[in-house]
């Protein structure tokens, strides 16, 4: 993982739902230059939120641009990460990644194991799921296809 050292640091937050494609996203065109953070990382651990929160805010401190590659389905989700990005002078960008419910439901069906989730869960996140907007704070929001 390098950085771009002409780069300005940055916050990006990742919204879409299990099985749309933001981690392969993230791979092919975050990784080199953003620190990845995701609740993933750590599925068994309790306070994930809290870890997390705490991880984007020793990044920020640090000067380094990161992605956070969760579902981040609703305004509630994301605000605390906006407000890490406001407390530190960098600016969030969401990036939505936006692929048809019935892609993302086949596409997790076809996973293996612990990357699979239930299906159920599928359909709650794209229920509730919020598009981001720069009514939250967010100075750039990106759609991008799944
Ligand atoms: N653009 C694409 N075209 C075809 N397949 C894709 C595309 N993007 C992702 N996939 C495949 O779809 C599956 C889900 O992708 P990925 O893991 O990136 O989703 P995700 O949004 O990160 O899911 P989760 O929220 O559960 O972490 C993977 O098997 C991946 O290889
Ligand atoms: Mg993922």
């Amino acid at each position: 993982m390098t950085r771009d050292p002409g780069a300005a640091p940055e916050l990006v937050v990742m919204v879409g739902v299990p099985g749309c494609g933001k981690s392969t996203w993230v791979a092919e065109h975050l990784a080199a230059t953003h620190a990845v953070v995701s609740k993933d990382h750590w599925p068994n651990a309790r306070h994930r939120e809290l870890r997390q929160r705490r991880m984007v805010d020793e990044l920020l401190a640090a000067g380094r641009s990161i992605v956070v590659d969760n579902t981040n389905p609703t305004p509630a989700d994301r605000a605390s990460l906006i407000e890490s990005a406001r407390a530190h002078g960098v600016p969030a960008r969401a990036v939505h990644v936006d692929a048809p419910l019935e892609v993302c439901l086949a596409r997790n069906a076809a996973r293996e194991g612990r990357g699979r989730v239930p299906e159920r869960a599928v359909l709650s996140i794209h229920r509730r799921l919020v598009p981001p907007s720069v009514a939250e704070g967010f100075q750039r929001v990106d759609v991008v296809r799944g």
